[in-house]
């Protein structure tokens, strides 16, 4: 048999552009196995040389008509509406991108048998009592938090092969998004700028390849339901920041410390949180890397 005649996997990618979904695509372009159809809002691809097609999650004919002609053995969704203080006043948007996307998602992938991974949050959590494991009891306190456990309900009742990949606090490599918390970190203190970060938002911050090795694991071994994936350690957004500081040697004196409430912002969030990955590390091979291999990675790789 001639090389191209490898039947390849093919994947769909939402959300490709983000911050999740450029780094899925770039790991997915690498291994050269799959073929890949990468699908965002925006007009163009910030990857340059895959498959792209502009549609917006919620509009339902064009998502199934993208579905059906690609006929995707996965689909990886990592599209979603992010900005979990603007979902408290853009409710209608929110819910139709977080809720409606997924649904219209769940509804193509039966149809054609696809396995979809989607990705959830530590936010479908209170923060009363964190960390969680896979089965505590959800208790949304923001709008952004009601729509992503929403969107898991949707998958739980969708009678398709789905996986649900809850997550918090990602950081890594992401060329072509907005400056993830390392990267927005380490510029301020080397501008000699103050920084006021929250002492009492405790979680595991999630290195973004970690999670792109989750998701293609739950591909690979077919694996279904729900996973916590999240960062070796837990620890506050505060002492988190230290540790950066600690490794790229800059000014700890920039970093004031505050509380959550000091910020006044649109939404609550969970406190005391964070995931408890026990079960991904049994049957994902999970292994996290730790905050300072990441640190490295990140400095290797986008030259900080
Ligand atoms: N970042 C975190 O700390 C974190 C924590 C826990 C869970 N998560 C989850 O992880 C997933 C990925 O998050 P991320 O940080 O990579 O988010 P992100 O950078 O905001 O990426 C989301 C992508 O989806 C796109 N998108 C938004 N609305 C869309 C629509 N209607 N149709 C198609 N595409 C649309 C966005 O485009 P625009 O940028 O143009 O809107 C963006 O490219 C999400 O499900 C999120 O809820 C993230």
């Amino acid at each position: 048999m001639l090389s191209s005649d490898i039947v390849k996997n093919r994947i769909l990618i939402t959300g490709s552009n983000g911050m999740l979904g450029q780094r899925t695509v770039e790991f997915y372009t690498e291994k050269k196995t799959y073929e890949l159809l990468c699908l965002s809002v925006e007009e163009k691809s910030v990857i340059d040389g895959v498959d792209y097609i502009s549609c917006d999650l919620a509009d339902k004919d064009k998502i199934k008509k993208a579905v059906y002609d690609f006929c995707p053995d996965s689909i990886i969704n990592a599209a979603a509406y992010t900005n979990v203080d603007k979902s408290e006043t853009e409710r209608e948007l929110a819910w139709k991108i977080n809720v409606k996307g997924v649904e219209y998602l769940a509804e193509t992938a039966r149809v054609i048998d696809a396995h979809l991974v989607h990705i959830s949050t530590d936010y479908i959590f209170d923060g009363k009592n964190g960390p969680y494991n896979e089965t505590a009891k959800p208790n949304p306190i923001g709008y952004y938090g009601r729509t992503k456990l929403a969107s898991e309900n949707a998958l739980k009742i969708s009678g398709i092969n789905y996986t649900v990949l809850r997550t918090n606090v990602l950081y890594g490599i992401a060329k072509n998004s907005r400056p993830d918390f390392v990267k927005w970190v380490v510029t301020m203190l080397r501008e000699g700028k103050q920084i006021r970060i929250v002492t009492d938002q405790i979680n595991n911050p999630t290195f973004i390849d970690d999670l792109v090795q989750a998701i293609n694991k739950a591909i690979e071994f077919r694996k279904y339901g729900i996973f916590n994936i999240g960062g070796s350690e837990f620890l506050s957004r505060y002492d988190f920041t230290l540790r950066i500081a600690d490794y790229f040697n800059l000014n700890k004196s920039l970093i004031l410390p505050i509380k959550t409430s000091d910020l006044n912002q649109a939404a609550r969030r969970p406190l005391n949180s964070g995931l408890l990955t026990i079960k991904a590390q049994s049957e994902l091979e999970f292994k996290p890397h730790t905050i300072e291999e990441t640190l490295f990675l990140m400095q290797k790789e986008l030259g900080l």
